[in-house]
């Protein structure tokens, strides 16, 4: 450690109230690495090398070999690039979920030429939008970026998905941030190994047991799958419980590798005064439902609750309605 440059220190770390304990690292030959991973614990992996041919994707070489498509940059006023669902969104603006429903949404979705971003990056100064490109990787993007990504460690990858029963991987997602720009917390439904090119990107997860905490925004709603708490400034008296949420935190660094497990809550910020952040990520589908075992695990409770309150909205159309109706189902019994 002693002759290591240090690469970041705790003052670019953003300040929340919450209780946090470490992630564990380890080589990606220990054991303990597929221990975890098979429980859906997160863990970071370290020097394997999934992205070691990604290595030299600085801004000029992407500048140089990315092509001339148009890709996907969110542009935000603040910090925080919450993600909405576009589909969603249109619903809400058909009537189609009640009226009286608004939705603003929080950031631009824009595309833009690879040129065009890095000159804005480069540019940047207080007050502009700040940007987040965030592009899945197809054949859109030029010969070379491809070469890259099939040599990925695609082996590593694909040992992954049999020993812990992935389904197919569906997506890989290039994501190129500021410094200080946060992803706020909410969970995908996908296994995710989260691998860590350029920069260093402090990652806060949650297990799905702890959704009372966490205060999701409900199925129909574009923020879908997204916290209701602002990490910032926690509203206490919405959200009591989130003062008992117990969270697990890391930085990564280039040549780590996160496994987010599927359904568990992140939150990501690319560290502050640390320049631009580069990650690939790797989603993949869950498993089949024919080699689900009882005792369910949590987060396949937390997709049956999502069931039902889809169904609900479904059939009762109006969304303020689904809430009253379940808790009248719970509530209108005697129980024990
Ligand atoms: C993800 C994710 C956001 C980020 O990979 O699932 O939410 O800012 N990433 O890296
Ligand atoms: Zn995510």
């Amino acid at each position: 450690m002693s002759n290591e440059k240090k690469q970041w220190d705790p003052s670019q770390l953003r300040k929340y109230d919450i209780n946090l304990e470490q992630i564990s690292r380890y080589d990606y030959n220990d054991p303990r690495v597929d221990e975890l991973m098979s429980q859906n614990k997160p863990v970071i992996i370290e020097n394997s090398s999934v992205v070691a041919s990604a290595k030299k994707w600085n801004l000029d070489y992407l500048e140089k070999y990315m092509g001339n498509g148009d890709y996907t940059v969110f542009l935000s006023r603040n910090h925080k690039f919450k993600y909405y669902d576009d589909k969603k969104v249109a619903k809400i603006n058909n009537g189609d979920v009640g009226k009286n429903i608004e939705f603003t949404q929080p950031t631009k979705k824009v595309d833009m030429k690879l040129p065009e971003f890095l000159k804005r990056l480069k540019e940047w100064k207080r007050g502009d939008d700040r940007l987040y490109l965030q592009q899945g990787l197809n054949n859109t993007v030029g010969s070379e970026i491809v070469r890259d990504f099939l040599n990925f460690d695609w082996n590593f990858c694909n040992s992954k998905q049999a020993k812990h029963n992935w389904g197919p991987l569906t997506y890989n997602l290039l994501l190129i941030a500021m410094e200080g720009n946060v992803t706020p917390c909410h969970y995908d439904e996908q296994q995710n190994l989260f691998a860590q090119i350029y920069g260093y990107k402090r990652c806060i997860l949650f297990p799905p047991s702890q959704f009372e905490c966490l205060y999701p925004y409900p199925v129909y709603h574009p923020h879908d799958r997204q916290s209701m708490v602002d990490f910032d400034r926690p509203e206490y008296s919405k959200f009591p419980k989130f003062k008992e949420a117990k969270g697990y935190e890391a930085v990564v660094g280039p040549g780590d590798v996160l496994y987010i497990p599927i359904y568990w809550w992140h939150h990501i910020e690319s560290l502050m005064r640390g320049g631009h952040t580069i990650t690939v990520n790797f989603w993949y589908k869950d498993g089949p439902s024919s080699s689900i075992s009882y005792p369910l695990r949590d987060y396949q409770k937390v997709a049956i609750m999502r069931n039902i309150e889809k169904m609900l909205q479904d059939v009762l159309k109006d969304p303020r309605e689904v809430g009253p109706l379940l808790r009248t189902m719970v509530l209108g019994r005697f129980t024990e």
